[in-house]
């Protein structure tokens, strides 16, 4: 692509808009659903960009070279540019590092997190590898957009080979405490590589906030805690909240087509129960999956009237299982599963309906339309995504969203029934309270809820993020007299 076109964006994510498929007829690449991608995917289609992503396959030498593709296949929009990764690679970053350092530090779970120094030499070369392949794309004027927590070095590489590039970095996931972070024996190096992007964004301003003191006790930058700004290097980082929304009107007009509503009949159907709740994850041990099934085991002990009048489906969508915790922890659920339904089970009757899959849209609106219940309760999350779809595939505006104090999302989501997810009996009252709950609740809590949804909508983050760019842009660079170092 020639670097004399208008500034367009370079969309940077580990996984990308597709994953590419080895076929008899040669690569494919294969769509993905992320809400990543659900929210900034429109946007490239109309205006054209680049997407630089991990394909998601094991490339044969560190030297590969990535694809280069005109996506969509059938009717070419925008550039999808592969970072290879070697098996080797693809187990020490994001295996590793990734996703047994980072990812359990940022959700808390110190006792899961494993530092190891081969781990973290790699996670900074494929970090460099990917700022390599944006800058083959990016010219001066373009806006350069960075996700999460596995390409924490990129903003650091980009700022220091092409500092006149414009830079966004949006962290997904919880950013923690400084005190938890300082554990992590590269912490200042994290930090350090964030602040190389020119505008920094989280879900909640408690993150904002942590990732503030972190970079002012662990770094001793100069930190405007009104004002959200670090100074660092001589320049100005700005530092926001904006929570991601999701299509709402796509999931809306998704509940109220026929075939969707005539296939969550049929699921309640086949389930055959009063009252029907439902959970849809991945299956990590952040999303509170054990102590939730320990809850509903405890609710039908505790209150037997429930037994072959309620159901809990629970979809876990099989993640990372590479990682030894992951596939522990998927044996200690099906057991959990196996236990509550040979203890509970009668005739046809089955409390717990367990499935190891990731679902189509429509499959999964379908459920959202069948379920009474949603019962989402995390141990730790950053804002999650699935509580927003339940609201939003409400049309008939009855139903129950139950939701983890510690999911971000509970900040926003007034009208939610709140639980701790580790108080097992009280989550078992609280599943009690919300499978009884009567209609008119139930309307009063969901309007509030769907209110919110709606207006902040995936076209209200995607407006946050081009306002704050474009006052970035409109902004004088250097900031003299600053004490960043
Ligand atoms: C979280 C992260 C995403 C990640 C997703 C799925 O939501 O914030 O960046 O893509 O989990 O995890 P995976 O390891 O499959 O990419």
């Amino acid at each position: 692509m020639s670097k004399k076109q208008a500034a367009k964006i370079v969309m940077v994510s580990n996984r990308g808009s597709y994953n590419l498929q080895a076929t008899p007829e040669g690569i494919k690449p294969v769509p993905a659903i992320s809400g990543l991608v659900s929210a900034v995917e429109p946007f490239l289609r109309e205006k054209g960009g680049v997407w630089v992503a991990w394909g998601g396959r094991e490339a044969p030498q560190e030297n590969s070279q990535g694809l280069r593709l005109a996506v969509p296949i059938d009717n070419a929009a925008y550039t999808f540019h592969e970072v290879p990764l070697t098996a080797g690679e693809i187990n020490l970053y994001y295996h590793g590092f990734t996703n047994s350092a980072l990812w359990p530090l940022c959700h808390y779970f110190l006792e899961r997190c494993h530092y190891d120094a081969r781990e973290w030499s790699t996670y900074a070369r494929v970090n460099a590898k990917f700022a390599g392949a944006v800058l083959e794309e990016a010219a001066v004027g373009d806006i350069i957009w960075v996700n999460d927590y596995h390409l924490a070095l990129v903003p650091a590489h980009l700022r220091h080979c092409q500092p006149q590039l414009k830079q966004f970095f949006f962290w997904h996931i919880p950013f923690p405490h400084h005190d938890l972070l300082a554990t992590l024996p590269w912490a200042p190096h994290i930090l350090r590589g964030l602040l190389g992007t020119d505008v920094l964004g989280f879900h909640l301003q408690a993150y904002v906030d942590n990732f503030l003191q972190a970079a002012a006790r662990l770094l001793g930058a100069r930190v405007d805690f009104e004002e959200n700004i670090v100074y660092w290097e001589q320049r100005r980082i700005h530092v926001g909240a904006w929570p991601m929304g999701i299509d709402y009107r796509a999931f809306q007009r998704q509940a109220v087509e026929p075939s969707t509503r005539a296939r969550a009949q049929e699921l309640r159907e086949q389930i055959g129960v009063e009252r029907l709740a439902l959970s849809v994850e991945r299956l990590d041990y952040t999303k509170g999956i054990l102590e939730r099934l320990l809850a509903w085991e405890r609710l039908l002990e505790e209150a037997p009237e429930w037994r072959g009048r309620v159901a809990l489906v629970q979809i876990a969508v099989p993640s990372r299982t590479a990682v030894p915790a992951y596939r522990r922890l998927k044996e200690e659920v099906e057991a959990a599963v196996g236990r509550i339904n040979g203890r509970f089970s009668d005739g046809s009757y089955r409390p717990v309906h367990y499935f190891w899959l990731g679902l189509p849209r429509q499959e999964l609106v379908a459920y959202y339309l069948a379920a009474d219940v949603m019962m989402v309760t995390p141990l730790r999350d950053g804002l999650n995504l699935v509580a927003k779809e339940y609201v939003a595939s409400r049309c008939d505006n009855t139903g129950v969203l139950v939701l983890s104090r510690f999911a971000g999302a509970s900040q926003e989501l007034k009208g939610a029934v709140l639980v701790n997810p580790y108080d097992i009996d009280g989550m078992a009252m609280i599943f009690n309270t919300a499978l009884g709950m009567g209609r008119a609740e139930q309307e009063k809590r969901l309007r509030l809820l769907q209110e919110r949804v709606r207006r902040h909508d995936v076209h209200w983050w995607m407006n946050c993020f081009h306002q704050t760019m474009a006052a970035k842009k409109g902004e004088a660079d250097d900031v003299s007299g600053s004490a960043g170092s």
